[in-house]
């Protein structure tokens, strides 16, 4: 297998962008909550921008991971598993890409229909994706943090199913996405 791949474990750069990514969205979710409980004033907004940059971050490895993913599939789920833990498994993970891309998007789009710039870091600015409009802000706004929840729910099912083939299935599937160890059990 190429680039470090194994047929029983994923390869080192797709275990580096899913803590890093992983990394990114806690936190998100830290400054976007702290946020929303400042007044407006000019911490708040500096929190804010923090999170436009972070999550046009995510954006832009969210499109490095599917690449990579596309020439370097994952390994196959240990055997043992039953249909509808695999069913599982897989729509949860479609669920994270289609989240990866749908959360920075609605944000930058809420962003442009406000006519708010998204700055990188201070580094360059991002382009508004759509025309000022207010009511598409309140729609994207609403959008942005419905999908949050829906993101919020998977993760935990998502962490509870990591620690569960860990410590009750006894299978390989945490260790296998741990960089610096190596996968023994076996079902
Ligand atoms: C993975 C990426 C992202 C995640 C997980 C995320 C998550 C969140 C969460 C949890 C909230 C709080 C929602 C609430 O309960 O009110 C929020 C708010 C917000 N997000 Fe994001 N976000 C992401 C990317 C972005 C991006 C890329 C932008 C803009 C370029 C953005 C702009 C905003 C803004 C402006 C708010 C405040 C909305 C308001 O209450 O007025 N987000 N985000
Ligand atoms: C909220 C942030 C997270 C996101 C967005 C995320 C996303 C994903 C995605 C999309 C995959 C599938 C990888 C692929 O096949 O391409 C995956 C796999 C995995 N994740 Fe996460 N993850 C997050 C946090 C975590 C945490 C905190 C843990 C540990 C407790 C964890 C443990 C795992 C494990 C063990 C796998 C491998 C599953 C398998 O072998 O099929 N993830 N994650």
């Amino acid at each position: 297998m190429p680039n470090g791949a194994s047929a029983t474990r994923y390869s080192p750069v797709a275990q580096l962008l899913h803590w890093v990514i992983a990394a990114l969205i806690v936190t998100q979710f830290a400054l976007a909550w702290t946020a929303d409980d400042l007044p407006l004033g000019v911490h708040k907004l500096a929190l804010l921008a923090r999170h436009k940059s972070f999550g046009m971050t995510v954006l832009m490895l969210a499109v490095v991971r599917l690449l990579w993913r596309w020439r370097n599939p994952p390994p196959e789920l240990p055997a043992g598993m039953k249909p509808i833990e695999r069913r599982l498994a897989k729509a949860t993970h479609v669920a994270f890409y289609f989240l990866l891309f749908a959360m920075p998007l609605t944000g930058w789009m809420m962003s442009s229909a406000k006519n708010y710039s998204v700055s990188w870091f201070g580094l360059f600015t991002w382009p508004n994706l759509i025309s000022q409009s207010d009511g598409a802000f309140i729609f994207l706004r609403g959008t942005h943090e419905v999908l949050s929840d829906a993101l919020f729910a998977i993760a935990v099912l998502h962490i509870l199913a990591a620690l569960k083939h860990h410590f009750w299935n006894k299978d390989d599937v945490f260790v296998r996405m741990l960089p610096f160890t190596k996968s023994e059990k076996r079902p």
